[in-house]
């Protein structure tokens, strides 16, 4: 944890109502079961991807070699250390990737050619564990040639660096893939890929689209994702999840801007895009933070198949990042009359996600191995738009997407704020256009958190439905990870729940941080190289996932719902039903622990409630999380809840959430 400032203390201890336990019955609460309320939509609770603090490259794509294809576009050889006679050439096999290295003899026999590669924040390898190595090469003048691989750790003591080898044999002056297995003596989590030009007489060799995964993927993928964090995402049972962001889908400029038809096909031709999370925040720069579309569309929704969430991929409407650009600026915007190629892309993007294998787009899904379509019902267009500018442009894509696909449904933007004038604006508008969702971005402190229990209590039953697209308890002073925002994040979550009929989708945001390469604190799963935690915030969205429910149920306390409103003992509450199980989820933001009563009303004479036990998220400290050292520092814990009756008593404890599973 870190320090905290007297002044940051007394400003985190006044948000907790605080303060002697008063004189007061338990409360109360009213759970109605005379009819199921609205249905939860399945997508309620999800994920949402952006390739940020290396979430893509360096983090999820399990790819442990940066710059593979030497495209790197101040410096070829940027993340290399390239020794002897290499040479960086630019007629390469793959069109959109042209750069490779032309290894040489170094003219002398005791000199040495080749490359190391760093990784990021160095290469991570489990000892006795398989790696895939694998090379594109050629020799130009024909006959063969050797190059020996090493996985080696240039810090060691040991007699020798490399703590497994092999070489590979390359053969004629024709472009093919060359493999080889290696699997390290050791575990090291910042060891380097070297690659040694070997060999009797060194003959010249030309190496492109170098790449190092690990064999132990996701689903045994080859070239796939890294299975602990894929494994992070599974377990939250995520009903919906949203790619491939964020800013990121607008870009700093519209050439930059994630652009989806790059990210598909044979990974060695996928170009090269910027990332702006490399600058966007120069007191945190990451000069080497590209994104190599190695994680691209196919990968995304065949996640999204496997761990069972709807694809919800968000496209750019034809406006570069509006927070870095105004219309004065070069490559910003996208004048209106000329938004056809990016309409087209959102139509292309549904034909390859659900066409038939015989329609241009449905093909080249099938030839990447998914000849059934993915069904895709969603597309967003647009992030974080605003003003007229975002309107006119998405009126044009409504147009076109509704006449070829009716039945997909769209998602608009309020803009990045959760109020004020934008957003004002901006809901209307989207009703005017027929949105089917809107997406709503919170990143707010604890007051906004503490106060907005009822945010979707009163929102219009009718129109557009609600995605809160992106959202996390940032504390003033204290933007990272700890128990009590992930508490207030519960807190907020039972008016989602509450207001199922109105909220259909949920994604807290950003979803991964490498602890080495982070620009945006708190995320919800950290990890370095080789190992990684899962936040309290994650275990709140997976205890909502594990108990989502198929129907809200009414719940109040003295008539009202329970939404930390004044006189309700920072008291937030929600209750579900699930076939014949009642889900009942409080949340005691107070510092003191406070007896509750769960009264069931519209049971049957001789019916009664059977408690059967509960699952409770807590910490004696609020201002600590888990971490690499302490993962499960933070984790939910069953309680004792026993009995039957038509009213059941309970205890919860000061700033915890509770979720108390009862049968009838
Ligand atoms: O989640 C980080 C950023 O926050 C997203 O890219 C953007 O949409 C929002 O401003």
């Amino acid at each position: 944890m870190k320090n905290l400032s007297i002044l940051t203390l007394a400003a985190i201890l006044l948000a907790i109502p605080a303060g002697a336990q008063p004189e007061k019955q338990p409360g109360k609460l009213d759970i109605d079961l005379k009819k199921p309320g609205a249905a939860i939509q399945p997508t309620l609770y999800g994920i949402f991807f952006e390739d940020i603090n290396y979430a893509a490259d360096g983090g999820l794509y399990a790819e442990l070699v940066k710059n593979h294809s030497f495209e790197f576009p101040v410096d070829p050889l940027q993340g290399w250390k390239a020794f002897g006679k290499v040479e960086v050439r630019d007629d390469g096999p793959f069109e959109r990737n042209p750069h490779y290295v032309r290894l040489s003899d170094p003219g002398h026999p005791h000199k040495w050619t080749g490359l190391d590669n760093e990784g990021f924040f160095g290469i991570g390898v489990k000892a006795r564990e398989t790696y895939d190595f694998s090379v594109w090469a050629r020799v130009p003048s024909g006959g063969s040639s050797t190059i020996r691989i090493e996985i080696a750790n240039p810090a060691s003591m040991d007699e020798v660096h490399f703590i497994c080898q092999g070489t590979i044999t390359v053969k004629g002056s024709e472009w093919k893939r060359y493999e080889l297995k290696l699997k390290p003596e050791q575990t090291l989590d910042k060891a380097v890929l070297r690659i040694f030009l070997w060999g009797e007489d060194r003959t010249t060799v030309d190496l492109e689209h170098v790449s190092l995964f690990p064999a132990d993927t996701w689903k045994g993928r080859p070239g796939g994702l890294r299975k602990d964090l894929a494994q992070a995402l599974a377990d939250l049972h995520p009903g919906v999840f949203r790619f491939p962001g964020g800013c990121i889908v607008e870009g700093t400029d519209l050439a930059t801007r994630y652009n989806w038809k790059n990210s598909v096909g044979p990974v060695e031709n996928r170009p090269l895009n910027e990332n702006r999370w490399e600058y966007t925040f120069p007191h945190r720069f990451y000069p080497d933070y590209f994104q190599s579309y190695g994680l691209g569309f196919y990968e995304f929704f065949q996640l999204s198949e496997d761990i069972g969430s709807e694809p919800l991929p968000i496209l750019s409407c034809g406006l570069a990042c509006q927070f870095q650009n105004d219309s004065t600026m070069p490559d910003a915007h996208c004048p209106v009359d000329e938004l056809e190629p990016f309409i087209q892309d959102a139509l292309d993007l549904i034909e390859f996600a659900n066409g038939p294998v015989d329609s241009k787009w449905g093909s080249v899904r099938a030839e990447m191995g998914h000849p059934a379509p993915f069904n895709m019902k969603f597309i967003g267009i647009g992030n974080e738009q605003w003003d007229t500018l975002y309107p006119e442009r998405l009126e044009p894509f409504i147009k076109a997407i509704r006449a070829a696909y009716p039945e997909i449904r769209i998602v608009g933007s309020s803009g990045p704020n959760s109020e004020g004038e934008q957003f004002d604006y901006l809901w209307p508008e989207m009703r005017r256009l027929g949105a089917d969702l809107v997406d709503e971005h919170f990143y707010r402190p604890y007051k906004w958190f503490l106060s907005q229990g009822d945010r979707y209590d009163n929102y219009p039953r009718k129109g557009p439905k609600v995605f809160a697209g992106e959202y996390a308890c940032h504390a003033k002073g204290m933007k990272w990870n700890h128990f009590y925002a992930s508490l207030l994040e519960a807190a907020f979550m039972t008016g989602i729940e509450r207001n199922a009929d109105v909220v259909h989708m949920a994604t807290y945001a950003p979803l991964f941080a490498h602890v080495e390469g982070w620009q945006w604190r708190p995320d919800l799963i950290w990890y370095d190289n080789l190992h990684s935690f899962r936040t309290a915030s994650w275990h709140v969205q997976q205890l909502y996932g594990q108990y989502r429910g198929s129907n809200t149920l009414k719940l109040t306390m003295d008539g009202v719902n329970v939404t930390g409103a004044e006189g309700q003992q920072g008291l937030f509450a929600s209750a579900v039903l699930d076939g014949g199980k009642v889900y009942v989820k409080v949340v005691n933001t107070s510092d003191y622990d406070q007896e509750i009563c769960l009264n069931f009303n519209g049971l049957k004479k001789n019916e009664s409630m059977k408690a059967v036990g509960g699952v409770r998220l807590s910490s004696p400290n609020l201002y600590v999380d888990n971490s690499l050292e302490d993962p499960e520092r933070i984790i939910p814990e069953a309680f004792e809840f026993k009995g039957a009756g038509k009213s059941l008593e309970a205890k919860v404890p000061a700033c915890s959430f509770s979720i108390f599973i009862l049968e009838r």
